[in-house]
């Protein structure tokens, strides 16, 4: 997700929205830039944070009393001066700043260049001032406002935007669809921004648009608001509420929280162009031309650390099932110093949120010195990992602030799925039946992701039992174990208390003798796959007396009899299952952290990314 913020009236722009800027750093951070109305467009942009953008634009002419402005989290585009935001048109005349993704970009590019356009950037994003320069062009005299809506009837996928144009001089136009837009509507002048952080200290007034609607701001004139059916449409002009501080986390007490609650939408984002239903298609177009090479290969290795390294015992579970090729997971650290086995017809993967670990960048180069291929599942465009693999496929999970990983995991788990299903499919391992039953249930993970998050006030209940006690026992089976191990380390990292987690069946060689009536044991046991060994093994944990806290699918009743707590998430595919129970796992972990005064989004001894070995 990227920072938008624009603003038109008698107040000099540039201070406004620089500062606007940095107010909306959190949404991304990679490249900054602003445009200014003055003879011309003035475009400043440059790579890097808003303080680079600052120094730039020093020695630059920042005058003008309309512009807008774009912090950016890339997600197509490497950050760079040029994929900055905002993009020109091709006659200069007019600037666009963009939050969200086109994904039929590609096409709209091809007949764009074909008409003779040319694009300075390789983001999906200049797809757009492009069209509305055609359109323009096309019809002598339209409306900025005309051109807009019938670019964005042409667009698929989700938007935020804002443009200017040296010809409308007094008019700045704002649209959205699937990514936040507000309008701060101040005493002589207008704001857009992503949320109201950027213009709270300005006006109190705003109007949130909806998906498919456009504003027109006009200096001196009243909002006007119309969809892009071109329907008028009355404003409806709220109180922004909140205090600065907590806009920044959209409300949320912490960004661990508010990103727990960005899953159903950043699980869709991490889908968005890479699965349709309909056509019975899955594609990631960053790994296309290696499909051939991973069905070739001797065997899949997974590398990564921590999280990542969860989220890479879950695709081996998922690529032995669905594509019947071998699969090694292996923490990166321990990976490069045991000397491995490593063939040129291995296929490494990389998973790595921030793409800067250095144990899992130093395992990418290894593999590489040894001839195999390497791909990476990285969050962050342009990072060392995503750099250094041969290709790979982004999360498009947004920045993810809090230290604790939550939102990135459930979209690596996406990309992995994903990626499984496609080569299921290349391979003829998969039927038809069971590949539409999986894709089809794959579409409704975000709704049921969102509908799991009701389950935050039980998990509080469950923390207030949790929270002064020494240790917790995890335990899972096949795709749960790896839920179980990310259960635990979530509450480890962030309420330090000791938690381990376990395969379920394994409990009985040795970790069962921890268990006393001081011991909690969360156990996931959804009614599918081994449930009734799930059973059993909660039975041996129950006759020695520990507190069992059992994530079931909802209306179960058998584990409900011998468990202390139960936490019911929504039927889902076995397969998908870890989508689901690992939503109460990480809004139990929040609580005991909060319950217990931790610093929730930067725990004690931990980074967000651990660049040295
Ligand atoms: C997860 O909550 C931790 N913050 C940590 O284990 C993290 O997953 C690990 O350091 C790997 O980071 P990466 O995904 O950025 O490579």
């Amino acid at each position: 997700m990227c920072g938008i913020v624009a603003y038109l009236g008698n107040k000099d722009a540039y201070p406004i929205l620089i500062k606007g800027l940095h107010r909306l750093e959190y949404r991304g951070y990679d490249s900054a830039g602003i445009a200014l109305l003055q003879d011309n467009v003035n475009v400043l942009k440059t790579k890097g944070k808003v303080t680079q953008l600052e120094d730039f634009c020093e020695k630059e002419n920042v005058s003008g009393t309309l512009g807008i402005a774009h912090t950016r989290w890339a997600t197509h585009g490497e950050p760079n001066d040029q994929n900055a935001h905002p993009h020109l048109s091709n006659d200069k005349k007019m600037a666009l700043i963009h939050n969200g993704i086109i994904e039929n970009y590609q096409v709209l590019k091809a007949e764009l260049m074909r008409r003779g356009y040319v694009f300075e950037s390789n983001t999906d994003t200049e797809v757009l001032i492009h069209l509305i320069e055609d359109i323009k062009k096309k019809h002598e005299g339209m409306q900025l406002s005309e051109a807009i809506r019938l670019t964005l009837s042409q667009v698929v996928g989700t938007y935020g935007i804002a443009v200017i144009s040296i010809d409308d001089p007094e008019t700045l136009i704002a649209a959205k669809k699937g990514s936040p837009l507000i309008v701060g509507i101040g005493e002589d002048d207008f704001f857009v921004a992503s949320d109201g952080a950027a213009i709270v200290e300005y006006t109190k007034k705003v109007v949130y648009l909806k998906d498919g609607e456009m504003a027109i701001l006009r200096k001196g004139k009243e909002l006007a608001l119309k969809t892009i059916q071109d329907q008028a449409i009355t404003p409806y002009v709220q109180e922004l509420e909140i205090s600065l501080s907590q806009l920044e986390k959209d409300g949320f007490e912490h960004y661990m929280l508010k990103e727990i609650y960005e899953q159903p939408n950043s699980i869709a984002d991490s889908m968005r162009g890479r699965l349709n239903v309909k056509k019975e298609v899955v594609s990631l177009g960053g790994i296309v031309e290696y499909e051939e090479t991973i069905l070739n290969a001797r065997r899949i290795i997974i590398v990564g650390c921590g999280t990542s390294y969860h989220a890479g015992l879950l695709a081996e579970y998922m690529f032995e099932e669905l594509v019947r090729i071998p699969v090694e997971v292996e923490y990166a650290s321990e990976f490069i110093y045991r000397n491995p086995i490593i063939y040129e017809d291995d296929v490494i993967i990389a998973i790595s949120q921030s793409g800067e670990t250095a144990d899992t960048l130093a395992a990418v180069e290894l593999a590489k010195q040894k001839g195999a291929t390497v791909l990476g599942i990285c969050n962050v465009v342009g990072s060392s990992i995503a750099r250094a693999t041969h290709a790979g496929s982004f999360t498009h999970a947004g920045p993810e602030i809090g230290v604790a990983s939550t939102k990135a995991f459930t979209a690596q788990v996406t990309v992995l799925t994903l990626m499984a299903l496609c080569l299921a499919k290349r391979k003829g391992k998969i039927s038809r039946t069971k590949y539409y039953e999986i894709i089809a249930e794959l579409e409704r993970i975000p709704e049921k992701v969102k509908k799991t998050l009701e389950t935050d006030a039980i998990t509080k209940e469950v923390a207030k039992f949790i929270q002064h006690r020494q240790n917790a026992l995890y335990l899972g089976r096949k795709y749960n174990f790896p839920i179980a191990m990310e259960g635990a380390l979530k509450l480890k990292e962030i309420s330090y208390i000791h938690a381990e987690g376990y395969p379920a069946a394994e409990m009985k060689h040795g970790p069962i003798a921890l268990i006393d009536e001081e011991m909690p044991v969360i156990v996931v046991a959804p009614n599918r796959g081994t449930y009734q060994k799930v059973i059993s093994n909660i039975e041996e944990v129950k006759s020695r007396k520990g507190k069992i806290i059992s994530i079931v699918t909802e209306g179960d009743e058998e584990v409900k009899k011998i468990s202390d707590f139960i936490i019911e998430i929504p039927d889902t595919l076995e397969i998908f299952i870890p989508f689901l129970a690992i939503i109460p796992l990480q809004l139990l972990a929040y609580h005991v952290a909060v319950l217990r005064g931790c610093n929730v989004d930067q725990p004690r001894n931990l980074a967000k990314s651990v660049t040295v070995e």
